[in-house]
């Protein structure tokens, strides 16, 4: 029977044309599998042991390219851990940049109410929750299975009582008087041939339409009809000019960002001492 050592080293070879980190996926898998933490791998590492048949599974799915964080069902995002499945899409790094701008803007704002369009696994509203303890949130999601995802996460983190989660299109049917809409909505145009790692998640978030676009756009417009003060979306890489040419329609500017590769990811409107967008 082999060594810990030795089926690690194995299995990271195996998954060397997947993983950009080998050795620490291999180790993940298998300190899943064990039940035990990635530390006791490493201080047991000459011990003998049977290959788990699961973890066998678990490589063969790496292999296929099958998400690291769908096999062991857990993200780490903002710093913290999230329970994740294939109903929804992996939370991704990114993302924390949207978050870090809305608390930016919202800041001096006494207990605005926020509505997050498209929750998923339900980390920005989460996150919105813990950090602006006095904002009322509104997360929306077309979604019933991403929902109960968001819901998990929620109870999790104790903010189940703080968010209220409401499936429908967009925000069809939500009558409240809204301050800030924040969105990573699905933004990949329909034929965009993707990476086989993303096939494994869910299509409706992905896809945003024909062009990509349609459903940002819709997002725009809900905030001009509601008026809020604030609008903060993710958004393609290549979506800075069409986002702009939707906004001339409306007299407006978006302030947009970059993520940390340096690739346009996100915008920002901020008209709360207008009033409203
Ligand atoms: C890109 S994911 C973002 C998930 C999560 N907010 C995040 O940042 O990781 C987009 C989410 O929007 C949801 N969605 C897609 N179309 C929608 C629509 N028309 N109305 C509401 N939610 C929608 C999807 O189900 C998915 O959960």
């Amino acid at each position: 029977m082999p060594s810990i050592k030795e089926i690690l080293t194995k299995s990271a070879n195996r998954l060397r044309k997947v993983a950009r980190s080998p050795r620490k996926e291999a180790s993940t898998l298998l300190a899943h599998s064990l039940h035990v933490s990635d530390i006791w791998l490493i201080s047991h590492d000459d011990k003998i042991i049977e290959v788990p048949k699961d973890f066998e599974e678990f490589i063969k799915k790496r292999e296929a390219e099958y998400p690291l964080e769908y096999i062991i069902q857990r993200t780490s995002f903002y710093g913290k851990d999230f329970y994740t499945d294939e109903r929804v899409l992996i939370p991704r790094p990114e993302t924390e940049i949207l978050i870090d701008k809305v608390i930016c803007t919202c800041k001096d704002l006494k207990s605005p109410t926020i509505a997050e369009i498209g929750t998923g696994s339900g980390i920005i509203s989460i996150m919105l929750a813990l950090l602006l303890p006095n904002a009322k949130i509104i997360a929306t999601d077309i979604s019933k299975d991403a929902l109960e995802v968001a819901k998990i996460n929620a109870k999790e983190q104790g903010v189940l009582e703080k968010i209220k989660f409401i499936n429908c299109n967009l925000f069809d049917g939500v009558n409240q008087d809204i301050d800030v809409i924040v969105s990573n909505p699905p933004y990949i145009k329909k034929d965009e041939k993707l990476e086989k790692n993303l096939s494994y998640e869910p299509d409706l978030a992905l896809f945003g339409g024909e062009k990509g676009d349609e459903i940002l756009k819709q997002i725009i417009d809900i905030a001009i009809k509601k008026r809020v003060s604030i609008l903060a979306c993710e958004m393609g890489y290549d979506q800075k000019e069409k986002i702009t040419n939707h906004l001339k329609n409306y007299n407006l500017k978006a302030e947009f960002y970059k993520d940390l590769a340096g690739i346009d990811r996100g915008f920002v409107i901020n008209q709360k001492y207008k009033g409203a967008i």
